[in-house]
């Protein structure tokens, strides 16, 4: 397999990176990761646009253009032949020495880019069965909105809900259901569908955003508005949403069954809006 090291194409063998890298010495780095479908990008320009977001709100400047950057993507995914799977894509500030808390001058520093692809086909039995969570506090900091390579307050979540045997932590902050420890959470109560507006304390999730548009163009009612521990007890249906796992059902929280115990049909309806926006850009899903 191929990776992207700056502006090359080279073994992941051959990538060197400086142990006194910012990203390795203080998490002072930012990433992505898109989706490919039939070796086709979906929601490419969506990613790009939210890495060079997450770039400028740390104030780092990246070292290529949107177009340089999709055309570099695109290239390593023909060459590593992905038909369908994942590529994320790291950028961090580069060296810093002597190691200082401080942006770095930009003009005496060099940012790192790296990107890999794998494999991962679509679990369309787990999109049908659903998957387990637990409800844990929120312990990030307050700038959930950048897409941050420091992840410690997510992968303890995850880890977390690991340890009682769930697959996904659902994060509250005070009640307040923010998001999930790798995606974004929704609720559905008597057929209106809910989730926590962007801000500071949730990722902008891509596929949030496509699943707003289909549900809006559907004639479904959705609202972007905060929800409680207590709503998400008495909710019909739940579900996680992310790039790698689209619309995810979550059918059981905490060990108790979400609704009935299965994948609800607000979901099931939600799934089949998603795979058709892939479709239009990608073709016919597997
Ligand atoms: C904390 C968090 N929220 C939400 C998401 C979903 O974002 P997207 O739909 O863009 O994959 C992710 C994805 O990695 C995430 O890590």
């Amino acid at each position: 397999m191929k990776v992207i090291w700056n502006d090359e194409i080279v073994e992941r063998s051959e990538v060197k990176i400086d142990m006194e890298d910012r990203g390795y010495q203080f998490a002072d780095g930012i990433y992505d990761v898109v989706r490919a479908y039939n070796g086709k990008f979906f929601t490419l320009n969506e990613h790009v646009d939210r890495l060079f977001s997450s770039a400028e709100k740390i104030e780092l400047r990246l070292p290529f253009t949107k177009e340089k950057l999709k055309e570099m993507l695109s290239e390593l995914i023909k060459i590593n032949n992905i038909d369908t799977g994942n590529v994320y894509m790291q950028v961090t500030r580069g060296i810093g020495i002597p190691r200082n808390h401080p942006y770095p001058d930009p003009e005496e520093v060099s940012p790192v880019f790296t990107a890999t692809t794998t494999i991962v086909a679509r679990d369309q039995e787990k999109m049908d069965r659903g998957m387990s969570a637990l409800i844990v506090p929120d312990l990030r900091w307050l700038r959930c909105d950048i897409k941050s390579i420091s992840l410690l307050g997510n992968i303890m979540a995850k880890h977390e809900a690991h340890k009682k045997g769930a697959d996904e932590a659902i994060l509250h902050r005070e009640g307040i259901v923010t998001e999930c420890s790798s995606s974004n959470v929704w609720m559905i109560k008597n057929d209106t569908i809910y989730t926590h507006p962007d801000g500071n304390l949730v990722l902008p999730g891509i596929t949030k955003l496509v699943l707003l548009r289909v549900a809006q163009n559907a004639g479904l009612s959705v609202k972007e508005e905060a929800f409680t521990l207590e709503d998400l007890k008495k909710s019909d249906e739940v579900f996680a949403s992310s790039t790698t796992m689209e619309a995810m059902p979550i059918t059981s929280i905490d060990g108790n069954p979400v609704g009935t115990g299965q994948r609800g049909p607000v979901v099931k309806k939600l799934q089949q809006l998603y795979v058709d926006a892939v479709e239009n850009e990608c073709g016919k899903v597997r």
